[in-house]
């Protein structure tokens, strides 16, 4: 199939769909497909859905109505679009999608990537709408082609030093409030021969940071060279042996898989950053213990404390829910008491939004809007101010940064601090891709400014 093909993907959500949508489009291209960022031009639209938020479904549904004219003016000039849903929304809504929007050819969930250019092959050539959500196949990674076959940098090359590489998949915990279980499937963890090998990959390709990907990472544990299972602490060990990576970092834990080997890694692996995002989600036993979350709010204390012992300058993220049903005024003060005794660098936090098909969303006592907007201000107010608290205390330090792009302003460059912060500094072009330190001489309620000293 050679010829010029144009792929756009547009991307909702998490970082894993992020991987997920580079990883579709570059299963395309062994097909004659590039990417494109003028959707006009795509011969397929991916839509890469994300399910986690309220109302995710419903602006699915009004982004594909604004596809259905360029789908039109397209068959206007005698070309055909293949629109395809994607992600979470397509595997929580399936052929409800195709129902409700005639607009869509295809509907593919997370588990079924591998089969994409089969798919679009089929709705191009056939005429057909397909709905591929199927659950058990296990490894889809190893289905899609090698990384190799991307030959440019990605679009922009906006984060070319930094790559994300999802090493885990789906999760097993079933938070009362949480979608991820039904939309993602069971914990699955790739080999770490493979990840090793996609590292490799990336790094040749000019990547200095990678982030590990997975909806429970600190659950990882996939097969090792050895034949037995490898913890995220040895596959973080493995890849800090891997020459020309320089940083590493892992997203999204969970408290009950802190383990002591991870928390080791934070003491003595180098390349390992002092960053953790660590989910507590409220600050009360009684609601923890309605959230399914299997931990205390005493056990977390404790886990950070020990986590501090490690790494004592850690900075920690956490996400938090607030008005989760039946939540009162005192527990959710709770959650404030905690917030202010641990101390994050920063925060997601949400207004609990029932999410159909989940255990929270049939409870009784779902408290009414505007008592959950008005905890998420107080909430807001405390974490933002930690986290400028946070950002102030850097000032006056010199802090190693690795650039990723260039900023807004001429000569200015973009990079991050070990504690993920963004960083504006003024410097040349060909700093990007390398870790240089910087004195930071300001600071902003979410980046920092530095002047570079010489390396
Ligand atoms: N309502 C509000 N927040 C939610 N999250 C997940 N599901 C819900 C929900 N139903 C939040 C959690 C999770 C983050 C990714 O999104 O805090 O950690
Ligand atoms: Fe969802 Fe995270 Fe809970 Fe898993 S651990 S159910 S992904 S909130």
């Amino acid at each position: 199939m050679p010829g010029t093909k144009r792929v756009f993907v547009k991307t909702f959500g998490c970082q894993m769909n992020v991987y997920d949508s580079e990883r579709m489009s570059e299963s395309l291209v062994p097909y004659g497909f590039t990417e494109t960022d003028r959707i006009e031009e795509a011969d397929v639209i991916i839509l890469n859905t994300c399910h986690i938020r309220e109302k995710a479904a419903e602006k699915v549904y009004s982004e594909l109505g604004r596809l259905r004219h360029i789908k039109d003016v397209r068959r206007q000039n005698g070309k055909n679009t293949v629109i395809t849903v994607a992600g979470c929304v397509a595997q929580a809504e399936g052929a409800e999608i195709l129902a409700r929007a005639p607009v869509v050819d295809l509907v593919i969930g997370p588990q079924s990537y591998h089969r994409l250019p089969d798919l679009v092959f089929r709705a191009q050539s056939e005429s057909r709408r397909l709905v591929d959500t199927n659950f058990p196949e296990q490894d889809k990674f190893t289905k899609l082609p090698d990384r190799k076959v991307k030959s440019a940098p990605p679009t922009g090359a906006a984060r070319a030093a930094s790559a994300f590489l999802t090493v885990q998949e789906g999760c097993d915990k079933f938070c009362t409030f949480c979608v991820v279980p039904y939309t993602r499937g069971v914990e699955y963890s790739r080999p770490v021969a493979d990840l090793v090998d996609e590292a490799r990959e990336l790094i040749s390709r000019g990547v200095r940071e990678i982030t590990l990907l997975g909806q429970n990472v600190n659950a990882y544990h996939g097969v090792g060279p050895d034949g037995r299972d490898w913890s995220l602490a040895r596959l973080i060990r493995a890849l800090g042996e891997v020459e020309g990576l320089q940083r590493l970092r892992y997203t999204t834990s969970h408290p009950k898989d802190m383990s002591d080997d991870l928390i080791a890694a934070h003491r003595d692996e180098p390349k390992l950053m002092p960053y953790l995002h660590l989910p507590f989600q409220a600050g009360a036993d009684r609601i923890l213990a309605a959230m399914n979350r299997k931990h205390t709010a005493a056990d977390y204390r404790r886990l950070i404390d020990k986590i501090r012992s490690a790494r004592p300058d850690i900075a920690l993220s956490t996400d938090v829910i607030v008005g989760f049903p039946g939540e009162t005024e005192g527990e959710f003060l709770e959650t404030l008491r905690l917030v202010e005794d641990i101390g994050f660098a920063q925060a997601f936090s949400f207004k609990y939004s029932p999410r159909p098909g989940t255990p929270a969303a049939k409870m009784e006592e779902q408290l009414p809007d505007a008592i959950k907007s008005e905890r998420l201000q107080r909430l807001q107010h405390l974490l933002a101010s930690q986290t400028s608290r946070f950002n102030d205390s850097c000032i006056g330090r010199i802090i190693p940064v690795l650039f990723e792009r260039l900023g807004r302003h001429a000569g200015q460059i973009v990079g991050r601090s070990p504690y993920l912060q963004p960083v504006h500094a003024t410097g040349a072009r060909d700093l990007l891709g390398h870790i240089i330190p910087v004195e930071i001489s300001g600071a902003g309620p979410n980046s920092l400014l530095g002047v570079i000293r010489a390396a």
